[in-house]
């Protein structure tokens, strides 16, 4: 079983969420973890993608919203090429791989829009098999940290994620 977690990360906080995922996952499979300007552009060889990234302007971060967040919040990285653009390139599967998706937002439950949502649309497009449902991720602000126990539900959810492929239950 070989995985591929692929993340967009500004501050970190999603990364650290990518990392936890992949280190529950490693327990049953092989795992590359990327981020979002590393990935391949084919999943050819692997049994599993996981990808998230940060929400921006309730969906997707784009290079508007990346190159804000630097100038206007002190962002300390700035991805050349996020999630949107990442599955923009990506080539159709050519089996019907299993594509989870989660993102992070900030604190305000209420606040609508969700990348992961956004995500999983194009994966299902592209033909992946994205019955998994996505989840979020919590941060205090835009720059995080995670809330407390993000990281134990990220590992709670990669078992699930096990589970619900017949994998180290
Ligand atoms: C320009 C910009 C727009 C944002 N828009 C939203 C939003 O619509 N909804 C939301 O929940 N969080 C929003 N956020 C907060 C991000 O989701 C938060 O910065 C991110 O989860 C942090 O993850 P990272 O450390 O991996 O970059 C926004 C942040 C920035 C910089």
């Amino acid at each position: 079983m070989r995985a591929l977690v692929v993340y967009e990360s500004l501050w970190g906080n999603t990364e650290q969420v990518a990392r936890a995922i992949a280190a529950r996952l490693a327990v049953h499979a092989d795992v590359e973890v990327l981020d979002s300007d590393a990935a391949p552009l084919s999943v050819d060889g692997y049994d599993l993608l996981v990808a998230g990234g940060p929400t921006h302007a309730f969906s997707m971060t784009r290079a508007a919203t990346r190159a804000d967040a630097v100038k206007s919040h002190s962002a300390p990285h700035e991805p050349g090429r996020g999630i949107r653009e990442w599955l923009n390139q990506l080539e159709r599967p050519s089996t019907e791989v299993p594509a989870v998706v989660f993102d992070t937002r900030v604190d305000k439950p209420r606040l609508p829009g969700s990348a992961a949502k956004a995500a999983k649309h194009e994966l299902r497009s592209l033909g992946f098999d994205t019955s998994v449902k996505q989840r979020t991720f919590r941060v205090h602000g835009y720059e995080g940290p995670l809330l407390d126990g993000e990281l134990d539900r990220a590992t709670e959810w990669a078992v699930d994620i096990l589970a619900r492929l017949g994998i180290g239950s």
